[in-house]
Order: structure tokens, then sequence, then C-alpha cells
């Protein structure tokens, strides 16, 4: 079965304040990329890797572990549907992975993988939340307190059939949704069943400076 990996790296990144696109900002001396696209290469059940690259970054040398390289779009949406439309004709799984997701691990690949292949539809890696979190009006008022053991902080790389994924994606286009927060919501808005399987914790997305610092950490202990 040919499972292709869609990773995006077209973001700006501006909250990490870096001054270049996130996904080319450097951990251990390499590109936030490099190292999501040797995770997914990484992947025993991952058989071809797509990147979606910002403006200007098609031809970095971070990119080379890729076997094609497709232009990013407005959002983050745009660029996943990039991606799908560079897919080879027999893909039948079609994981999408955020760059900036970098220290995932090949084994979350692969058990995301794994959960598409053993028949669901989607399927996407989560955690528990440690924080309670509130629902907040416009005023500031604390309209809920969900419940936490419902909860989950979900990560990428999240896992669909291929047929899934389109036709969410087309849908989404059709009722005019250009943003949608990760591809598994727009799966939930056609009404298939989305599958939640264990995260990791070094799959955290680096979004602030001191996710960096973390970052570090993390790439250091496995050196160690
Ligand atoms: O901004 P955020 O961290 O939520 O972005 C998640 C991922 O989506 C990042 O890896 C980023 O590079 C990617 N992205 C993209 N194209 C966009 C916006 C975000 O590929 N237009």
């Amino acid at each position: 079965v040919n499972v292709a990996c869609i990773v995006v790296a077209a973001g700006r990144g501006e909250r990490l304040g870096e001054g270049r696109p996130k996904a080319f900002v450097e951990v251990g001396g390499r590109p936030l990329v490099w190292h999501a696209l040797r995770a997914a290469s990484g992947a025993a059940r991952v058989t071809h890797v797509v990147v979606v690259a910002p403006d200007g970054f098609e031809g970095d040398p971070a990119l080379g572990g890729a076997v094609a390289v497709v232009p990013g779009g407005a959002t983050r949406q745009h660029s996943v549907a990039n991606g799908l439309a560079a897919l080879p004709g027999d893909t039948e799984v079609v994981l999408v992975h955020d760059a900036a997701r970098c220290l995932a691990p090949s084994q979350l690949f692969d058990a995301v993988a794994a959960g598409v292949l053993a028949g669901h539809d989607a399927v996407i890696p989560g955690l528990p939340v440690v924080d309670t979190l509130k629902v907040v009006d416009g005023a500031g008022r604390v309209t809920a307190t969900p419940d936490r053991t419902e909860l989950r902080a979900v990560q990428t790389p999240q896992g669909f059939r291929r047929t899934v994924l389109e036709r969410a994606h087309a849908a989404a286009v059709e009722r005019g949704d250009t943003d949608a927060p990760d591809d598994a919501a727009l799966v939930e808005r056609i009404g298939l069943p989305v599958h939640v399987v264990a995260g990791h914790s070094d799959a955290f997305k680096v979004t602030r400076p001191q996710d960096l610092l973390l970052a570090e950490t993390v790439l250091a202990r496995r050196a160690a």
C-alpha cells in the first residue's frame, strides 16, 4: 500500500520572531523542516514524501529528504491542498504533517498510518490536556469549563484514506472554508469519524521562542 506524507512548511512563523519562515529556523544546527523530513522518511510505512515550501525556498538543500517540492498557499489548508494535488495516482493513504512539529518520531508516523491501514478513515494523535481550559466570551467572561477528561490536545501527523481527505478538502472549497484549524476538522465536517490514537510528547509544535529551547534539549537527550 502506498502511503504518502505531505509535510507543510510554508507558514511565515511570525510568533517565533526569527525573521524567516519558521520551518527554516534551526535546531541542533539543522532547519526544523530537515528534522521533519528525516522523521517522515524514516517511517517504515511511508513510501513517498512531498514537502510544501514557502516562496523562494523551493530549492533549499534542507528539502533534499523529499521526493517532490510544491509551492505553499495563503493558508495551511491551501498548502495541504497543493500537496494533495501533487500525490502520485496510486497513493491510498496520506499523512499530513506540520514541519513545525519537527521532532515527532518516525514511530508516530507508523502508528498513525497503521490506524488508517487497519480501516479507519481518519486517525489523529492526541494527548491529555494538562491545563484546565475555559470557554470565554468577548467581554472576558467565562461561559463554560469543559470536562478535561474529555479533551485531547491533537498533533500531527494526521492520517487519512486519500479519497476521504480529498473529499473533505473539496467540500471545504464548496462551503467557502479557507482556513481550517486542521485536516481532521474538514473530515468531521463531512460527517465521517475521526479516530484518536496516543500522541507523543516530542510531537509538540514549535511556535514560541521557548519551544526552540525545548527542541534543543530533546535533541541533546537523543544524542546522549
Ligand atoms: O502557523 P502554524 O504553526 O499553525 O502552522 C502549522 C504548519 O502549517 C507549519 O508547519 C507551517 O509551515 C504550515 N503552513 C503552511 N502554509 C501556510 C500556513 C502554515 O504550510 N500558509
